[in-house]
Protein backbone atom coordinates (compact mmCIF):
# COMPACT_ATOMS: atom_id res chain seq x y z
CA UNK A 1 0.00 0.00 0.00
CA UNK A 2 1.19 3.15 -0.95
CA UNK A 3 2.41 5.85 1.51
CA UNK A 4 4.14 8.72 2.63
CA UNK A 5 7.19 8.03 5.29
CA UNK A 6 9.35 10.42 6.63
CA UNK A 7 13.07 9.84 5.35
CA UNK A 8 16.24 10.96 7.46
CA UNK A 9 18.00 12.73 4.73
CA UNK A 10 20.99 14.53 6.38
CA UNK A 11 22.18 14.67 10.03
CA UNK A 12 24.28 17.15 12.20
CA UNK A 13 25.67 18.39 15.13
CA UNK A 14 27.29 20.52 17.67
CA UNK A 15 29.38 20.62 20.70
CA UNK A 16 30.51 23.21 22.50
CA UNK A 17 34.66 23.41 22.77
CA UNK A 18 35.08 23.26 26.66
CA UNK A 19 36.30 20.36 27.62
CA UNK A 20 35.69 19.41 31.17
CA UNK A 21 37.26 16.05 32.41
CA UNK A 22 36.49 13.86 35.41
CA UNK A 23 39.89 15.08 37.05
CA UNK A 24 38.47 18.28 36.94
CA UNK A 25 35.34 18.40 38.19
CA UNK A 26 37.30 16.26 41.37
CA UNK A 27 39.09 19.43 41.70
CA UNK A 28 35.81 21.54 42.88
CA UNK A 29 33.91 17.80 44.50
CA UNK A 30 34.23 15.19 46.41
CA UNK A 31 35.00 12.60 43.44
CA UNK A 32 37.24 10.99 41.80
CA UNK A 33 37.76 9.49 38.08
CA UNK A 34 37.38 6.14 39.32
CA UNK A 35 33.97 6.38 40.59
CA UNK A 36 32.56 8.63 37.71
CA UNK A 37 33.84 5.67 35.25
CA UNK A 38 32.68 2.71 37.36
CA UNK A 39 29.72 4.05 37.87
CA UNK A 40 28.51 5.76 34.71
CA UNK A 41 31.24 4.92 31.97
CA UNK A 42 31.54 9.11 31.47
CA UNK A 43 34.69 10.25 31.24
CA UNK A 44 34.38 13.58 30.06
CA UNK A 45 31.71 16.22 28.88
CA UNK A 46 31.36 19.65 26.71
CA UNK A 47 29.96 22.79 28.87
CA UNK A 48 29.01 25.95 27.13
CA UNK A 49 30.25 29.03 27.58
CA UNK A 50 28.60 31.61 29.67
CA UNK A 51 27.32 33.86 26.46
CA UNK A 52 26.49 30.22 24.71
CA UNK A 53 22.66 29.63 24.32
CA UNK A 54 20.52 26.19 23.83
CA UNK A 55 20.39 28.13 19.84
CA UNK A 56 23.68 28.63 19.13
CA UNK A 57 23.91 25.20 19.63
CA UNK A 58 20.77 23.78 17.56
CA UNK A 59 21.49 26.59 14.97
CA UNK A 60 24.68 25.26 14.22
CA UNK A 61 23.62 21.63 14.06
CA UNK A 62 20.93 22.55 11.85
CA UNK A 63 23.07 24.17 9.69
CA UNK A 64 25.53 20.75 9.26
CA UNK A 65 22.29 19.05 8.93
CA UNK A 66 20.55 20.88 6.01
CA UNK A 67 24.42 20.92 4.21
CA UNK A 68 24.77 16.87 4.75
CA UNK A 69 21.00 16.77 3.15
CA UNK A 70 22.31 18.94 0.21
CA UNK A 71 19.23 21.16 0.81
CA UNK A 72 18.65 24.60 1.24
CA UNK A 73 16.37 26.70 4.65
CA UNK A 74 14.14 28.14 2.23
CA UNK A 75 12.77 24.67 1.63
CA UNK A 76 11.97 23.89 5.56
CA UNK A 77 8.44 24.31 6.53
CA UNK A 78 8.49 22.86 10.05
CA UNK A 79 11.16 23.15 12.99
CA UNK A 80 10.31 20.63 15.97
CA UNK A 81 13.11 21.27 18.78
CA UNK A 82 13.18 19.06 21.99
CA UNK A 83 14.93 21.01 24.84
CA UNK A 84 14.52 21.12 28.25
CA UNK A 85 16.57 23.90 28.69
CA UNK A 86 15.19 26.45 26.52
CA UNK A 87 16.15 30.68 25.91
CA UNK A 88 13.96 31.45 27.56
CA UNK A 89 10.44 31.10 29.07
CA UNK A 90 9.02 32.28 25.89
CA UNK A 91 9.00 32.75 22.72
CA UNK A 92 10.13 29.22 22.08
CA UNK A 93 13.75 28.26 20.97
CA UNK A 94 12.89 26.53 17.74
CA UNK A 95 11.61 29.95 16.67
CA UNK A 96 15.49 31.77 17.58
CA UNK A 97 16.60 28.65 15.36
CA UNK A 98 14.03 29.66 12.55
CA UNK A 99 15.01 33.59 12.31
CA UNK A 100 18.62 32.45 12.65
CA UNK A 101 18.25 30.06 9.73
CA UNK A 102 16.50 33.08 7.91
CA UNK A 103 13.38 30.88 7.12
CA UNK A 104 10.15 33.03 7.38
CA UNK A 105 7.36 29.88 5.95
CA UNK A 106 6.01 27.61 8.12
CA UNK A 107 5.76 27.03 11.50
CA UNK A 108 8.60 26.63 14.44
CA UNK A 109 7.91 25.08 18.01
CA UNK A 110 9.49 23.41 21.04
CA UNK A 111 9.20 19.94 22.70
CA UNK A 112 9.38 19.10 26.25
CA UNK A 113 10.11 15.82 27.38
CA UNK A 114 13.36 16.19 29.04
CA UNK A 115 15.51 13.28 27.77
CA UNK A 116 13.18 11.59 25.71
CA UNK A 117 12.19 15.19 23.63
CA UNK A 118 13.96 14.06 20.56
CA UNK A 119 12.15 11.02 20.10
CA UNK A 120 8.88 12.82 21.02
CA UNK A 121 9.98 15.32 18.41
CA UNK A 122 10.68 13.13 15.74
CA UNK A 123 7.46 11.34 16.44
CA UNK A 124 5.26 14.68 16.36
CA UNK A 125 7.45 15.49 12.88
CA UNK A 126 7.11 12.32 11.41
CA UNK A 127 2.95 12.31 12.16
CA UNK A 128 2.81 15.96 10.91
CA UNK A 129 4.94 14.92 7.45
CA UNK A 130 2.57 12.17 7.07
CA UNK A 131 -0.34 13.87 7.75
CA UNK A 132 0.73 15.70 3.97
CA UNK A 133 0.72 19.53 5.50
CA UNK A 134 4.27 19.86 5.75
CA UNK A 135 6.89 18.29 3.60
CA UNK A 136 10.83 19.00 4.88
CA UNK A 137 11.26 19.56 8.47
CA UNK A 138 14.20 19.95 10.98
CA UNK A 139 14.45 18.04 14.51
CA UNK A 140 16.51 19.03 17.04
CA UNK A 141 17.78 18.07 20.11
CA UNK A 142 19.57 20.72 22.14
CA UNK A 143 20.59 21.77 25.75
CA UNK A 144 22.83 23.71 27.85
CA UNK A 145 21.91 21.11 30.96
CA UNK A 146 25.09 22.47 32.81
CA UNK A 147 22.55 25.60 33.36
CA UNK A 148 20.51 23.79 35.46
CA UNK A 149 22.77 21.71 37.48
CA UNK A 150 24.24 22.98 40.80
CA UNK A 151 27.41 22.32 40.17
CA UNK A 152 28.03 21.41 43.94
CA UNK A 153 25.61 18.38 44.17
CA UNK A 154 28.28 15.16 43.32
CA UNK A 155 25.01 13.20 42.67
CA UNK A 156 24.10 14.73 40.00
CA UNK A 157 26.44 17.26 38.52
CA UNK A 158 28.96 14.30 36.64
CA UNK A 159 25.91 13.20 34.88
CA UNK A 160 24.91 16.08 32.67
CA UNK A 161 26.15 17.80 29.75
CA UNK A 162 25.48 20.61 26.98
CA UNK A 163 25.59 19.25 23.19
CA UNK A 164 23.20 19.65 20.15
CA UNK A 165 22.10 17.42 17.52
CA UNK A 166 19.79 17.51 14.33
CA UNK A 167 18.42 15.61 11.24
CA UNK A 168 16.30 16.52 8.41
CA UNK A 169 12.83 14.53 7.81
CA UNK A 170 11.86 14.63 4.09
CA UNK A 171 8.20 13.41 3.53
CA UNK A 172 8.43 10.49 0.48
CA UNK A 173 6.09 7.96 -1.39
CA UNK A 174 7.08 4.73 0.00
CA UNK A 175 5.08 1.37 -0.45
CA UNK A 176 3.86 0.71 3.22
CA UNK A 177 6.40 -2.13 4.30
CA UNK A 178 9.63 -2.64 6.37
CA UNK A 179 12.14 -2.36 3.95
CA UNK A 180 11.20 1.13 3.25
CA UNK A 181 13.21 3.89 4.02
CA UNK A 182 12.36 6.32 6.74
CA UNK A 183 10.62 6.23 10.21
CA UNK A 184 8.94 2.68 10.29
CA UNK A 185 7.41 2.83 14.09
CA UNK A 186 6.98 4.46 16.99
CA UNK A 187 6.06 3.52 21.07
CA UNK A 188 5.78 6.81 23.23
CA UNK A 189 5.03 6.49 26.80
CA UNK A 190 4.71 8.11 29.90
CA UNK A 191 3.73 8.29 33.35
CA UNK A 192 3.54 11.33 35.74
CA UNK A 193 3.14 9.19 38.69
CA UNK A 194 6.95 9.41 38.99
CA UNK A 195 7.60 13.05 38.26
CA UNK A 196 9.22 13.25 41.95
CA UNK A 197 12.04 10.82 40.97
CA UNK A 198 13.36 12.85 38.31
CA UNK A 199 12.89 17.10 38.10
CA UNK A 200 13.97 20.41 38.87
CA UNK A 201 13.05 22.22 41.86
CA UNK A 202 11.89 24.96 40.69
CA UNK A 203 9.86 27.04 37.21
CA UNK A 204 7.83 30.23 36.55
CA UNK A 205 4.31 28.84 38.12
CA UNK A 206 5.76 26.91 41.25
CA UNK A 207 8.51 29.63 41.82
CA UNK A 208 12.42 29.01 42.89
CA UNK A 209 13.40 27.63 45.75
CA UNK A 210 16.13 29.82 45.94
CA UNK A 211 16.88 33.87 45.02
CA UNK A 212 18.18 34.22 42.16
CA UNK A 213 18.59 30.78 40.59
CA UNK A 214 16.09 28.66 37.74
CA UNK A 215 15.89 25.56 40.38
CA UNK A 216 18.02 22.35 39.94
CA UNK A 217 18.09 18.92 39.06
CA UNK A 218 17.14 16.18 41.21
CA UNK A 219 17.35 12.83 40.90
CA UNK A 220 16.86 9.57 42.89
CA UNK A 221 19.36 8.05 41.03
CA UNK A 222 18.96 4.29 42.26
CA UNK A 223 15.14 4.08 41.44
CA UNK A 224 15.70 6.08 37.56
CA UNK A 225 18.32 3.33 36.82
CA UNK A 226 15.63 0.46 37.78
CA UNK A 227 13.27 2.02 35.99
CA UNK A 228 14.82 3.05 33.13
CA UNK A 229 16.51 -0.87 32.79
CA UNK A 230 12.55 -1.92 32.93
CA UNK A 231 10.43 0.34 31.07
CA UNK A 232 13.22 1.22 28.10
CA UNK A 233 13.37 -2.70 27.56
CA UNK A 234 9.48 -3.54 27.67
CA UNK A 235 9.35 -0.57 25.26
CA UNK A 236 11.75 -2.46 22.61
CA UNK A 237 10.41 -5.46 23.46
CA UNK A 238 6.97 -4.09 22.39
CA UNK A 239 8.36 -2.17 19.23
CA UNK A 240 10.62 -5.64 18.08
CA UNK A 241 6.72 -7.61 18.92
CA UNK A 242 4.72 -5.09 16.94
CA UNK A 243 6.97 -5.23 13.99
CA UNK A 244 7.63 -9.18 13.61
CA UNK A 245 11.39 -8.36 14.50
CA UNK A 246 13.70 -9.88 17.07
CA UNK A 247 17.40 -8.11 18.36
CA UNK A 248 19.22 -9.60 15.34
CA UNK A 249 17.17 -7.94 12.96
CA UNK A 250 18.27 -4.25 14.31
CA UNK A 251 21.51 -3.06 12.25
CA UNK A 252 22.46 -0.33 14.89
CA UNK A 253 21.07 0.75 18.37
CA UNK A 254 21.54 4.62 19.21
CA UNK A 255 20.06 4.74 22.67
CA UNK A 256 19.40 8.07 24.54
CA UNK A 257 23.26 8.45 26.62
CA UNK A 258 22.43 8.17 30.10
CA UNK A 259 24.65 6.04 31.71
CA UNK A 260 26.65 3.30 30.10
CA UNK A 261 25.46 0.71 33.14
CA UNK A 262 21.77 1.36 32.10
CA UNK A 263 22.80 0.86 28.05
CA UNK A 264 24.80 -2.14 28.84
CA UNK A 265 21.44 -3.81 31.07
CA UNK A 266 19.15 -2.96 28.10
CA UNK A 267 21.43 -4.55 25.54
CA UNK A 268 21.50 -7.21 27.47
CA UNK A 269 17.71 -7.64 28.52
CA UNK A 270 16.43 -7.28 24.65
CA UNK A 271 19.73 -9.90 23.64
CA UNK A 272 21.58 -7.67 21.27
CA UNK A 273 24.95 -8.07 20.52
CA UNK A 274 27.16 -5.16 21.79
CA UNK A 275 28.69 -4.70 19.42
CA UNK A 276 25.89 -2.76 17.47
CA UNK A 277 25.47 -0.54 20.18
CA UNK A 278 26.63 3.18 19.11
CA UNK A 279 28.12 4.32 22.59
CA UNK A 280 29.17 8.43 23.08
CA UNK A 281 28.50 8.62 26.81
CA UNK A 282 32.03 8.52 27.80
CA UNK A 283 32.91 11.70 25.82
CA UNK A 284 29.83 13.41 26.03
CA UNK A 285 27.85 12.51 28.88
CA UNK A 286 24.38 12.76 29.07
CA UNK A 287 23.34 15.11 27.14
CA UNK A 288 19.39 14.45 28.19
CA UNK A 289 18.05 15.55 24.18
CA UNK A 290 20.74 16.30 22.61
CA UNK A 291 22.45 12.55 23.16
CA UNK A 292 21.01 10.24 20.67
CA UNK A 293 21.57 12.81 17.67
CA UNK A 294 24.72 13.77 18.52
CA UNK A 295 25.25 9.43 18.51
CA UNK A 296 23.29 9.20 15.78
CA UNK A 297 25.45 11.81 13.26
CA UNK A 298 28.95 10.26 15.21
CA UNK A 299 27.73 6.69 13.72
CA UNK A 300 26.70 7.86 10.21
CA UNK A 301 29.83 10.23 9.75
CA UNK A 302 32.64 7.66 10.66
CA UNK A 303 30.80 5.41 8.39
CA UNK A 304 29.43 2.66 10.96
CA UNK A 305 25.49 3.72 9.76
CA UNK A 306 24.90 3.25 5.94
CA UNK A 307 22.00 3.64 3.88
CA UNK A 308 19.10 0.87 4.23
CA UNK A 309 20.56 0.24 7.71
CA UNK A 310 17.20 -0.34 10.55
CA UNK A 311 18.48 1.79 12.93
CA UNK A 312 16.70 1.12 16.78
CA UNK A 313 16.63 4.19 19.17
CA UNK A 314 15.34 4.35 22.88
CA UNK A 315 15.09 7.04 26.00
CA UNK A 316 13.49 7.54 29.13
CA UNK A 317 13.51 10.71 31.26
CA UNK A 318 11.96 13.14 33.62
CA UNK A 319 8.07 12.76 33.91
CA UNK A 320 8.55 10.10 33.86
CA UNK A 321 8.54 10.03 29.70
CA UNK A 322 10.14 7.05 27.92
CA UNK A 323 9.59 5.17 24.36
CA UNK A 324 11.21 3.46 21.48
CA UNK A 325 11.54 3.53 17.44
CA UNK A 326 12.45 2.12 14.43
CA UNK A 327 13.65 4.11 11.02
CA UNK A 328 15.50 2.60 8.34
CA UNK A 329 18.81 4.94 6.97
N1 LIG B 1 31.45 10.72 43.45
C1 LIG B 1 31.72 9.94 44.51
N2 LIG B 1 30.77 9.41 45.29
C2 LIG B 1 29.49 9.66 44.97
C3 LIG B 1 29.14 10.48 43.87
C4 LIG B 1 30.19 11.01 43.11
N3 LIG B 1 29.96 11.80 42.04
N4 LIG B 1 27.80 10.55 43.81
C5 LIG B 1 27.32 9.81 44.82
N5 LIG B 1 28.34 9.28 45.53
C6 LIG B 1 28.27 8.42 46.69
C7 LIG B 1 26.96 8.52 47.42
O1 LIG B 1 26.94 9.64 48.28
C8 LIG B 1 26.92 7.21 48.14
O2 LIG B 1 27.72 7.33 49.30
P1 LIG B 1 27.28 6.65 50.68
O3 LIG B 1 27.21 5.18 50.39
O4 LIG B 1 28.36 7.04 51.62
O5 LIG B 1 25.94 7.24 51.01
C9 LIG B 1 27.61 6.24 47.21
O6 LIG B 1 28.35 7.07 46.28
C10 LIG B 1 26.65 5.36 46.42
O7 LIG B 1 25.59 6.18 45.92
P2 LIG B 1 24.44 5.59 45.06
O8 LIG B 1 23.51 6.70 44.69
O9 LIG B 1 23.86 4.38 45.73
O10 LIG B 1 25.27 5.11 43.78
P3 LIG B 1 24.76 4.32 42.53
O11 LIG B 1 25.54 3.08 42.39
O12 LIG B 1 23.26 4.21 42.47
O13 LIG B 1 25.20 5.27 41.34
C11 LIG B 1 24.21 6.83 39.83
C12 LIG B 1 24.66 6.57 41.25
C13 LIG B 1 25.42 6.81 38.92
C14 LIG B 1 23.55 8.19 39.77
C15 LIG B 1 23.21 5.71 39.41
O14 LIG B 1 22.18 5.59 40.36
C16 LIG B 1 22.60 5.97 38.08
O15 LIG B 1 23.26 5.91 37.06
N6 LIG B 1 21.29 6.24 38.02
C17 LIG B 1 20.65 6.57 36.77
C18 LIG B 1 20.54 8.02 36.76
C19 LIG B 1 20.64 8.60 35.37
O16 LIG B 1 21.26 8.10 34.47
N7 LIG B 1 19.99 9.73 35.29
C20 LIG B 1 20.03 10.47 34.07
C21 LIG B 1 18.70 11.06 33.78
S1 LIG B 1 17.54 9.86 33.43
C22 LIG B 1 18.04 9.20 32.05
O17 LIG B 1 18.58 9.88 31.23
C23 LIG B 1 17.78 7.78 31.87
Amino acid sequence: MSMLRSVITGSGSYLPPNIVTNADLAKTIDTSDEWITARTGIKERRIADKGTLTSDLATKAAQQALENAGIDASEIDLIVLATATPNRVFPSTAITVQANLGITQGCAFDVQAVCSGFLYALTVADNMLRAGNFHKAIVIGAETFSRIIDWQDRTTCVLFADGAGAVILESEQATGTLADRGILYSHLRSDGRYEDMLYVDGGPSMGYPRKGDQGFVKMAGNDVFKHAVKKIGSSIEQALKDNNLTADDIDWFVPHQANKRILDAVAKRIKLDESKVVITVHKHANTSAASIPLALHEAVMDGRIKKGDLILIEALGGGFTWGSMLFRW
